[in-house]
């Protein structure tokens, strides 16, 4: 066997271990313990494949926009909703479902210091995402009798402050033991010549591989297998960014059971042309998300005869993963691997002295992956419609669209709409938002449903009114 830094030489990948004699013995051993994190054959085939032929135009291939399952309100069958909905609550109540949260990013693009899910989104209380998540979660293992696994992939990068975060917060009420976290993988970034950066001296430019990355992660630190220990077949699949989420949705669950789906998708109709989500296409016949940034503008715009959009049906990120799906696309050599996506970025490094370089242009690539490009691999994948008003509204920048003041926004009118279904409307404006804040605990009501039993149940419902809190 070559020893670690031989086999980085024979990959001609030797420039990693270019300082390792002025490094001190620590730094020494983090430069090696990060070297052996690379799979130098990745890497290899990477250059090879994304790399020598510099930045292809992206490959659109045989396309048309993605069937989907529609709401009863948009023509789909009530029916068969409801046998949906009982799949999914029977699954829900043995116990076969998990709930995974993908954390990995810090709030860069809000302007915030710390893991994404710290960050205050609702109302009132300006209660941290990973609060909101953890009592939906919480709530809905108490209506099902059954309290459901929690599993968050966090990054290198956050992973000590998303531990130490919800350990004060003692877990927001959940079981420790039934809380999982763990580290996504890293990849490195290699110049245009396919050699691997140096971020300093003594450490490698690594970044995280992707929410894609997550499926291996999930087999490598033992998730797959605690789901089989666990009797759990079904994992819940969404983003840290996004609190108005059903994190375990019976009738979504129930579609995926009931038509015997490997992995399935919600979608949304794009609100217009230009809103940046990921479009449900068939390429090839199967199915697939192409990216707001890889489908021309012209295809977006699209209009059918029936005046809608023809690539209207969104990717809102949220998925449905069979557990052995999982494992089989995370197996070396399945032919089901998923594909790595190239990003040319301006990645700080050193010189041949090893002085800092902070580039102005991009000066290599990170490789990423998508958890969408797992969908082609899928037995029978699904697209299934849902409520955005009930399921999705990301924080994503500081300002304007997907801010923290548009999901606050829809928070307020969620908590109007169920109330007024439950008989307790409150004045709203034109856009459905009450006029003062109101903010429902995931523990008081969950969903429209679980709102208004608990709500008829009050001896005395409150006034509704400025400042309302109900938990
Ligand atoms: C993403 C989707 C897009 C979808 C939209 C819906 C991609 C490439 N695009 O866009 O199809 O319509 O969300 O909101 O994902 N993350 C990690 N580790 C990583 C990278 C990302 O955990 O290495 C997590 C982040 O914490 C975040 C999520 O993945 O929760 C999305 O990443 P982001 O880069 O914000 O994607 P968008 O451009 O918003």
């Amino acid at each position: 066997m070559p020893s670690l830094i031989d086999s980085f030489q024979q990959a001609g990948q030797g420039q990693v271990f270019a300082f390792l004699d002025q490094l001190d013995a620590g730094a020494r051993a983090r430069l090696l313990a990060e070297a052996a994190e690379i799979d130098l054959a990745e890497v290899a085939r990477l250059n090879r494949t994304l790399l020598a032929g510099g930045a292809a135009a992206f490959e659109l291939g045989d396309l048309v926009p993605a069937p989907y399952e529609a709401l009863p309100e948009h023509g789909g069958s009530a029916e068969a909703w409801g046998r949906a909905r009982a799949a999914g609550d029977a699954a829900l109540t043995a116990g076969r479902v998990a709930a995974f949260t993908v954390a990995g990013g810090q709030g860069t693009r809000l302007g915030y210091d710390g893991p994404k899910g710290t960050f205050p989104v609702t109302p009132v209380m300006a209660k941290p995402l990973f609060q909101v998540f953890a009592e939906k979660i919480l709530a809905a293992g108490r209506h099902y009798g059954r309290p459901l696994h929690w599993f968050i992939k966090t990054s290198h990068q956050n992973h000590e402050a998303t531990e130490a975060y919800l350990a004060e917060h003692r877990w927001f009420g959940l079981d420790r033991g039934r809380v999982h976290l763990f580290r996504q993988g890293r990849m490195p970034a290699v110049d245009f010549q396919g050699k691997i950066l140096l971020e300093q001296p003594g450490a490698i430019a690594l970044s995280p591989d992707g929410h894609g990355g997550s499926l291996r992660a999930l087999a490598r630190h033992g998730a797959v297998d605690l789901m089989a220990a666990e009797g759990i077949d079904t994992l819940s699949y969404f983003q840290v960014d996004n609190p108005l989420v059903r994190c375990v949705d019976p009738a979504f669950i129930g579609w995926h059971l009931l038509g015997g789906s490997e992995m399935s998708s919600k979608t949304v109709p794009k609100a217009y042309p230009e809103e940046k989500l990921g479009h449900f296409c068939l390429r090839g016949g199967r199915l697939a998300v192409i990216e707001y940034s890889d489908l021309p503008l012209a295809l977006q715009r699209e209009v059918g005869l029936d005046g809608q959009l023809r690539y209207r049906a969104g990717s809102i990120a949220i998925h449905l993963l069979d557990r052995e799906f999982i494992r089989r696309v995370t197996r070396p050599n399945s032919g089901s691997e998923l594909p790595f996506h190239r990003a040319e970025k301006k990645i700080p490094t050193v010189d041949a002295a090893g002085r800092p370089v902070r580039p102005a242009q991009p000066n290599g690539v990170k490789f990423e992956l998508f958890v969408f490009d797992a969908l082609p691999f899928a037995r029978r994948p699904l697209v299934i419609e849902t409520r955005r008003a009930d399921d999705f509204s990301p924080v994503k920048n500081a300002e304007g669209v997907d801010s923290p003041q548009t999901c606050r926004d829809d928070q307020l009118r969620q908590a109007a709409r169920w109330l007024a279904a439950a008989g307790a409307a409150p004045p709203v404006d034109a856009s459905g938002r009450p006029p003062w804040p109101i903010e429902v605990s995931p523990l008081f009501g969950y969903d429209e449903e679980t709102f208004g039993r608990r709500w008829r149940q009050l001896p005395a419902p409150p006034a509704v009114g400025a400042g309302l809190y109900l938990e």
